[in-house]
């Protein structure tokens, strides 16, 4: 039965897209995976390799620390190369990889099984052991997708730090996951200039007792960026890599499902970063399942997801579900605006890119440039386009529509965070689309959007946004602080995941994501916590007090508004503003540079002592201040 929305603007898929779909009848196929959830993922499971069966699909006896194909072994390693040795597609293109300088790197699938046996074995041989933590620091290069899977090879934990957070926020990430060794490069390139992302690890190592070794893979040269290199503690990847240390045969170690994958920091309501961990087995059966009816790639395609490996959008949809998929993707290093604003189209034309995945904000940067930008390329290869990182606004949308997609290319809303792994609301390519909704949630999962106390609100209410059931590639805990994890996730709402985000769900049953409802801000679709920004102020010698809030912005979709109380005796001057901007860029990374500092004598406070953001945002938005009657005097 097809789906016929009543109301609002809807766009149908062509029958070019439905001819070629895996999903043609989404509606009984939902039905199907949400009346026994554990039969579709089992299912979806099978199609993968496991070194032993699970003996059962779900334990939910220890709710919330869900288990998932219990007493099963894999290692997502093997399925996304090693099984792929036993077929053509060992042959098959991986990445084409473009610099943003114009060189170019196409790497095999056997290329790639090649050069992750031999790190693994230059990791082995610096010390590395199964359960050990293995922090990575690099811009979008081949080696980085090397340097993770060579880690997770050998069972040990990566902790991918994006490769734009500062000296502090490394540090921070190192320490807290108690890193043994550090993989970077000496540089990458980025709108024109150099990164220096081995200078900056270098100032995060000093204090981090845990570190004994740093990998620096060599991108730019010493012509272009000489590092210093610690004897006995910093090795060249290329050195390493030829030497001794890398021959001979590289076993994938025999994991348990739920053995540690990975963990990811991501920013939440209070202090500091918390630490996403994800699992071998459900991870890998979620992100593949997701990515294969969604974008529906197949043998053919040529996959784009623009996003960066430092993120969790490129850790399930650039390194982990399109190999073990085996699709080719594309690897850009660079800005999408360098040197011209048509750098994205014009590989997307010289590689015939057919399903391209990016954030609204992004479409927006490039909106700006015009139209004649993107004309001025053939797109005619592109088949299916997506979104994510936050809600995409319906002009972006119909532009994106028409213009990239020549209006034959659906364009997949996905919801998702760090925690879930994979789109938990999104579209297939066959359903018909509303501009700015992420359509309903994806197999297997029911969504709901509740008031305070859990009900479900009616038709068009906003309210909070919950998943019911639980999902294999959910994240199963925060690393180090199992009570966070109960305490931020499963607390609200008991038994059920509140997901921070706010919703309606309207009268077709389409869901529109609003925005988050804790102390999160999406700014340019990168998550920060205003906690870590505010705390970044007050390390000021000259900041007493900050409150940090989010303020709609054109492009950005919001950007930080900061106010500050100042040491008593000093002026807020244009150049103490420019100067607290460049510390918390200094803090933090460029990525949670306020828009704007306002220098205020006192922050408006509840009489409990909470500070009022909401009056702060009516101030700076110039809407009404509403209920004064909590504010201290
Ligand atoms: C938050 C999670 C998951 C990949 C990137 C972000 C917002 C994400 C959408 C979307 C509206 C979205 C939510 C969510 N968000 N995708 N399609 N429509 N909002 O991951 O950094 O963990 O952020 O991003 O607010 O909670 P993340």
């Amino acid at each position: 039965m097809a789906i016929r929305p009543q109301h609002g603007e809807v766009y149908y898929p062509s029958e070019e897209v439905i001819a070629r779909a895996r999903v043609k009848d989404w509606e009984a196929m939902y039905k199907a995976s949400i009346e026994d959830p554990q039969a579709f993922w089992a299912k979806e499971a099978e199609e993968l390799e496991w070194f032993r069966h699970w003996d059962q699909v779900l334990d939910d006896s220890n709710p919330p620390f869900y288990k998932w194909f219990v007493g099963a072994q894999t290692n997502i390693v093997h399925n996304a190369l090693d099984r792929h040795m036993k077929t053509w597609r060992r042959n098959k293109v991986a990445f084409y990889w473009i610099g943003e300088p114009g060189d170019t790197r196409t790497i095999s699938y056997r290329e790639l099984y090649n050069e992750v046996n031999r790190f693994a074995n230059v990791l082995r041989g610096l010390g590395v052991k199964k359960g050990d933590r293995v922090t990575i620091y690099m811009g979008r290069v081949p080696e980085i997708v090397v340097a993770m899977l060579a880690t997770v090879k050998i069972g040990a934990i990566h902790s991918v730090v994006y490769g734009g957070f500062s000296v502090e926020a490394l540090r921070e990430r190192i320490l807290d996951s108690e890193s043994k060794v550090v993989i970077t490069q000496d540089g990458g390139w980025m709108r024109g200039k150099v990164v220096p992302l081995k200078d900056t690890v270098d100032q995060a190592v000093v204090q981090t007792p845990s570190v004994e070794k740093v990998v620096v893979v060599q991108r730019l040269g010493p012509e272009v960026k000489p590092v210093n290199m610690v004897p006995g503690r910093d090795f060249w990847y290329h050195e390493l890599m030829a030497s001794p240390l890398a021959e001979g045969p590289s076993p994938t170690e025999v994991m348990d499902a739920e053995d540690p994958l990975f963990i990811l920091y991501t920013s939440g309501t209070t202090g500091k970063p918390k630490a996403i961990l994800h699992v071998h087995g459900g991870y890998m059966v979620g992100t593949y399942t997701a990515l294969k009816y969604v974008f529906d790639l197949q043998d053919d395609d040529v996959w784009w997801c623009a996003a960066d490996p430092g993120w969790i959008t490129g850790h399930s949809f650039i390194v982990y579900s399109p190999l073990v998929l085996g699709v080719t993707s594309i690897m850009y290093e660079g800005a999408p605006n360098y040197p011209t604003p048509d750098r994205w189209w014009q590989i997307v034309e010289t590689y015939g890119v057919t399903a391209f995945y990016t954030a609204p904000t992004a479409i927006r940067g490039l909106m700006r440039y015009g139209e004649e930008w993107v004309r001025k390329h053939d797109l005619s290869s592109l088949r299916i386009l997506g979104s994510v990182g936050e809600p995409i606004n319906p002009a972006a949308w119909k532009w994106y529509y028409r213009v990239v997609g020549g209006e034959r290319c659906p364009i997949m809303d996905t919801w998702w965070q760090t925690e879930t792994g994979h789109f938990m609301i999104t579209p297939v390519p066959t359903v018909p689309l509303k501009p700015g909704s992420a359509f309903r949630p994806f197999f297997g999962q029911v969504a709901e959007v509740v008031d305070d106390e859990g009900n479900p609100v009616p038709p068009n209410t906003e309210g909070y946004l919950i998943l019911k059931n639980p999902w294999p590639a959910m994240l199963r805990t925060l690393y180090g602080d199992p009570e966070r994890y109960v305490e931020t996730y499963w607390s609200r709402f008991p038994g059920r995941y509140f997901t921070g985000d706010s919703a309606k769900i309207d009268e077709d049953g389409y869901f529109w994501i609003i925005g988050r409802v804790d102390d999160v801000i999406k700014v340019s679709g990168y998550r920060l916590g205003t906690a870590e920004i505010e705390s970044a102020l007050v390390a000021h010698p000259d900041v007493v007090e900050a409150a940090v809030i989010g303020v709609p912005h054109e492009i950005k979709g919001n950007a930080i508004h900061a106010y500050v109380v100042l040491r008593a005796g000093l002026a807020g001057t244009p150049e103490l503003e420019k100067e607290l901007i460049e510390f918390v860029a200094q803090q933090i990374g460029k990525i949670a540079r306020p828009e704007k500092i306002h220098f205020v004598d006192k922050l408006p406070k509840t009489r409990s002592g909470k500070i009022m953001r909401r009056l702060l945002r009516a101030w700076t938005l110039g809407l009404p201040e509403g209920d004064l009657s909590t504010l201290e005097d």
